[in-house]
């Protein structure tokens, strides 16, 4: 007998994923049926148009096929030939041989320089594992984290499905707390702390709050003070963070700046609450979501535990090794002074400009269609819009029906959510002209 529907995992029939689901399911049928279909319901610059880094395929080509620094020397400027020579000289044994699982030592050693570098911090390359994505890093936490099913993890809401689906998946309870639209969707300590009692009083143990900056679908950029605030939160409910920094690169207006939850964790001295950071090749200026590279790194994290993260990492061996290479390209970019900077320093611009542009265009274009209003666009790669009408109801000046409803909002995501609760705080009204001109401001000046 074939295996049977029934018979397999409850947990696995539970687990929804909106961002590949019904929608994304209708879409590929359209398709078939000849429908030219653009796909805007994940980040996947590349299936947009967006051309890889030269620096990044120059080097992935030359590790997955070594031969070519002989064959084709004249094709590759010297500094990728001489990266792509110590890349393989730190695996050892070339892309097609397994790494020891935590990830290749000589790249997690750039990744800790790179994480150095960006917040001059002292980094451990043990505490550092290299992962198919981000998305397969979250998930070796989540595992680790959820022991059973009263366990719970605090997921924003709006939030990116990886982690409701993840939660789902691995048995335990998804937290949703409610992010403040009204302060530009940071986080707010009383709706945490909101979130957290109900789920408490539910009879959910809360072990950790993940928190992705900037945000996704949101877009918004997280000041130091609001993650001070979030690491408070977390300490005073010995709850693990788990930072979700893939968008970092992505911060379009003058005078936002990233700043990592592990900056603030060293700078405040914390030592009483794990953190788990993730990045990823798939973001940023490099789009390579094809490519599968990612990283996470822990902090106050203690041996026995970490012992079980690499036991975990180690059933399925290691992350991909072109994967890996791709991390080392990213946080290893080539330097002023080298032959490869001028043109990696041109495409970073001109990707980073067009993503700009984007962001102010569909944000400014949805703030004029009547009934609709969208924040700001600060970071990351999606529009939030909200329109407050009724289910149904047709905008005079558009031909589509609303159809996501929040209250007495109707929401029209790229990542879709569905909240146990309609969120407490009154549906945005479309922002006034003022703060529509302190953005444009803000755009202009941050060219
Ligand atoms: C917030 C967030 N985290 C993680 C991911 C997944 O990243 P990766 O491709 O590295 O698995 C995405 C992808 O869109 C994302 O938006």
């Amino acid at each position: 007998m074939t295996i049977q529907f029934a018979d397999i995992s409850r947990s696995v029939l539970a687990t929804e994923y909106a961002v590949r689901g019904p929608i994304v399911a209708r879409a590929a049928e359209l398709e078939k049926q000849g429908r030219e279909i653009i796909y805007c319901n994940i980040g996947n610059p590349q299936s947009l148009g967006q051309a890889p880094l030269s620096w990044n395929r120059q080097l992935l080509a030359l590790c997955e096929y070594p031969a070519l620094m002989d064959l084709a020397p004249q094709l590759f400027p010297a500094d990728a030939i001489e990266t792509a020579k110590a890349i393989l000289a730190g695996t050892k044994h070339g892309l097609g041989a397994y790494s020891e699982s935590r990830g290749v030592r000589f790249i997690r050693e750039a990744v800790a320089e790179f994480i150095l570098e960006r917040d001059q911090i002292g980094v451990d390359p043990d505490a550092i594992f290299l992962t198919d994505g981000a998305s397969k890093g979250v998930q070796t936490i989540l595992r680790l984290l959820l022991s059973g099913p009263l366990d719970g993890v605090m997921v924003p809401i709006p939030q990116y499905p990886l982690y409701s689906a993840s939660i789902t998946l691995y048995g335990g309870r998804m937290v949703p707390y409610f992010l403040d639209e009204a302060n530009g969707w940071k986080l707010s300590r009383p709706m945490l702390d909101d979130a957290l009692a109900q789920a408490q009083a539910a009879g959910t143990r809360v072990r950790a709050i993940c928190v992705i900056n900037p945000g996704n679908p949101t877009g918004a950029v997280l000041d130091e003070a609001n993650i001070g605030m979030i690491v408070d939160f977390a300490q005073a409910h010995g709850l693990s963070i788990l930072a979700d920094e893939v968008y970092q690169e992505n911060i379009f207006l003058a005078g936002d700046e990233f700043v990592s939850f592990a900056k603030v964790l060293h700078e405040r001295e914390v030592k009483d609450i794990s953190l788990f950071s993730f990045h990823s090749c798939s973001k940023g200026f490099l789009g390579e979501c094809g490519v599968r590279g990612g990283y996470f790194e822990y902090r106050n994290v203690p041996e026995d535990v970490a012992a079980q993260i690499l036991k975990l990492q180690s059933v399925c061996l290691c992350a991909n090794l072109p994967g890996q290479a791709a991390m080392y390209a990213m946080v290893r970019p080539p330097k002023p002074g080298m032959p490869s900077y001028p043109q990696y320093a041109a495409e970073r611009k001109n990707i980073l400009d067009t993503l700009k542009h984007r962001a102010i265009f569909l944000a400014e274009g949805l703030n004029k269609i009547e009934g609709i209003s969208c924040n700001i666009i600060a970071g990351a790669m999606y529009a939030f819009p909200v329109s407050p009408c009724r289910l149904g109801a047709r905008i005079r000046s558009t031909p589509w029906p609303c159809w996501r409803p929040r209250a007495s909002a109707w929401y029209l995501a790229p990542a879709s959510v569905r909240p146990s609760a309609p969120p407490t705080s009154a549906p945005p009204s479309c922002p006034p002209p003022s703060r529509l001109r302190r953005w444009s401001r803000r755009w202009a000046s941050s060219t």
